[in-house]
This record gives structure tokens, C-alpha cells and sequence, in this order.
């Protein structure tokens, strides 16, 4: 290399270096905002949480800490169909450089007790702009072959509900009955969930719901962490545009598909997050485990949780509960 070559390529590194650092002093600015809002008065200090089980690594890498390392980048996901990484609104690919964003890990905290108030719109969208957006991210993922689970779909399942709702429910991946009607939340567990979002005193077409993976698991197998770590980007281009002012994880999959392999729905349910430092997320159990343990007790954590969504929609509950 000449020196002119050394030079240019120093440069170059420099302004990469300089464009991450500037993107990670903007994140931690709105992280310490966020909670100087929601009124916590000091930081945890610490190493942060790394995934504790190798088959989770790359999920977590992917998103919980800013590498991306197994994802295509924009152009390679256009040529192999797979998902393209969601872009930061200045048009950056958020994964230009995985190899380098490493170093910059951030820690998770635990969320504050108190409800968060509404983070900052992340992109002011007309109805009819969200529905076009929202459309060409569903066929993309129509034509999705980037992980083994198109091979048992019948259909892709993307959402249903208003793409405008203040609130978003998001599950797992679809059922046998999501995967034959091609909607979300049909069957058993959908019928549960209704009653859930109609005690809260809204209709169907007041919320929106999706799921962590879009094509249905075998025997409605638990999706694997690589499945959800490449259906992901579909969810967070489909969030990004929806931009709603809740989000409820259903389940410890939606949890762990949104917020990282560290969370357990158990330890987590009724606590705020944040989702990508930006939409206040509230855990709770899956409806289909409420199926399972139909018991006053959980059934009473599920209403707590979803009455805590509705106080910070400032909106009050319709009926008795759960
Ligand atoms: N369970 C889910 O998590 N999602 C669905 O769409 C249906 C059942």
C-alpha cells in the first residue's frame, strides 16, 4: 500500500468509527432520557448480560448487542430473499459494520417499576403510507425461503388488526389454525386473546397483532433462537412502521424474540421495557398458557399486566377482568 492508500483507508475507518460513535451517543441519549422520564434517579454499573447458552449467541448478538454478524447485509438480502436489516432513518443500514459494533455492547438494565411515558414517535406516517409500507414487508415475507420453516408453511401469517393501533400485541408464530386462515391469533388462544383486548374495553380493530416468526413451527414446535434471529428484522420493520405506543410481548417467546435471550417471562411479566430503546413494552403470559392454567391467579397477573397497558394509554378497563 502507498502511503495515499494508507491514508484514504485511515480515513475511512475514521469516519466509520466516528458515524458508530456519533449512533451511540444518540441510543444512549435516549436510553438515559427515557428513564430520567420514567424517574429513575441512578444506573446500574456492571458487565452486561451476555447470553448464557451458545445456541442463543447469534440471536443475541443480532440485536441485543448490536452485532450482526450472521445477517445479510441490505444488497445480500435482496439477491438470497432473505430479510433485509432495518435501517436507521437516516437510511444507514443499522449492521454496516458488525465486526466493529461489538465494542460497543450495551448492557441491559433492569426496567424501571414505574410506567414509562410515550417514547418520541419514531417516524410520523399517514394511515395510507403504514398500509403501503406495511404491504411491501408482507410480501417480502411472502416470498420468504431465508430459514428452513417456509418448507412446512402453507401461507405466510403477518398481522391483523389496525396498523395505525396505539397498542400492538405480539406472539409467538402462527398455529395449524393461523397457518390454514393466514391471520394471527385465530384459533383457541386468539379467541382468548379478544376477550382479553375486549375487557380492556377495545374492539379487534383497535389493537395490532403479529407474531416473532411468520411461518408456522412444525408440530407448532417452539420456533429455534436462528429461526427468530431471521425472522426478526420482518418484526422490527413491521413495529418500526406501526410505531405503536405499547407493545405487549405474549409469552416467553415474543418476549425473548423482542427484547433478547436474558428475559424470562416469568421474572419479567408485568415489569416495563423497552423495546429497541425506543417503545415501552409491557411482558405477559402467552394466552395459550392461560388456556393451560386457567387458575384466578394468572389469570389475575394477565389483568394486572394489561391494566397497567391500559393506565398508560390513559384509557380505563371495560370489564371485570380476564
Ligand atoms: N399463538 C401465537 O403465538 N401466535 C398465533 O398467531 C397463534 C397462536
Amino acid at each position: 500500500m502507498t502511503p495515499t492508500e494508507t491514508n484514504s483507508a485511515e480515513s475511512e475507518d475514521s469516519a466509520e468509527l466516528f458515524d458508530e460513535a456519533a449512533e451511540f451517543v444518540r441510543a444512549a441519549r435516549e436510553f438515559v432520557w427515557w428513564h430520567a422520564e420514567c424517574g429513575t434517579s441512578g444506573f446500574p454499573r456492571g458487565e452486561p448480560k451476555r447470553a448464557a447458552r451458545p445456541e442463543f449467541a447469534a440471536h443475541a448478538e443480532s440485536e441485543h448487542y448490536a452485532v450482526a454478524a450472521h445477517q445479510p447485509s441490505a444488497t445480500q438480502a435482496a439477491a438470497s430473499n432473505a430479510p433485509a436489516p432495518a435501517s436507521h432513518s437516516d437510511g444507514h443500514s443499522a449492521h454496516s459494520a458488525p465486526e466493529q459494533r461489538s465494542t460497543f455492547a450495551m448492557p441491559t438494565f433492569d426496567a424501571p417499576v414505574v410506567a414509562p411515558k410515550a417514547a418520541a414517535p419514531l417516524v410520523v406516517l399517514s394511515n395510507e403510507e403504514r398500509r403501503a409500507k406495511l404491504q411491501l414487508i408482507d410480501e417480502r415475507v411472502k416470498a420468504c425461503v431465508a430459514c428452513g420453516l417456509h418448507q412446512g408453511r402453507s401461507q405466510t401469517v403477518f398481522s391483523r388488526g389496525d396498523p395505525s393501533a396505539e397498542l400492538c400485541f405480539v406472539g409467538e408464530g402462527p398455529g395449524a389454525d393461523e397457518d390454514r386462515e393466514g391471520l394471527p391469533f385465530v384459533g383457541k388462544a386468539g379467541q382468548l386473546l379478544d376477550k382479553m383486548i375486549q375487557a380492556m374495553g377495545l374492539g379487534p380493530n383497535d389493537v395490532y397483532i403479529c407474531n416473532v416468526v411468520k411461518c408456522r413451527p412444525p408440530e407448532n414446535r417452539t420456533p429455534e433462537a436462528s429461526e427468530m434471529a431471521t425472522c426478526l428484522p420482518y418484526l422490527q420493520e413491521q413495529l418500526e412502521v406501526v410505531a405503536p405506543k405499547v407493545i405487549v410481548a405474549l409469552g416467553s417467546t415474543a418476549l425473548k424474540g423482542l427484547m433478547g435471550p436474558s428475559e424470562g417471562i416469568t421474572k419479567a411479566r408485568g415489569s416495563w421495557r423497552l423495546f429497541r430503546g425506543k417503545i415501552p413494552l409491557m411482558p405477559t403470559f402467552h394466552p395459550a398458557y392461560v388456556l393451560r392454567q386457567p387458575t384466578r391467579e394468572i389469570k389475575g397477573m394477565v389483568w394486572s399486566d394489561l391494566q397497567q397497558v391500559l393506565k398508560h394509554l390513559g384509557r380505563s378497563p371495560k370489564g371485570p377482568g380476564v
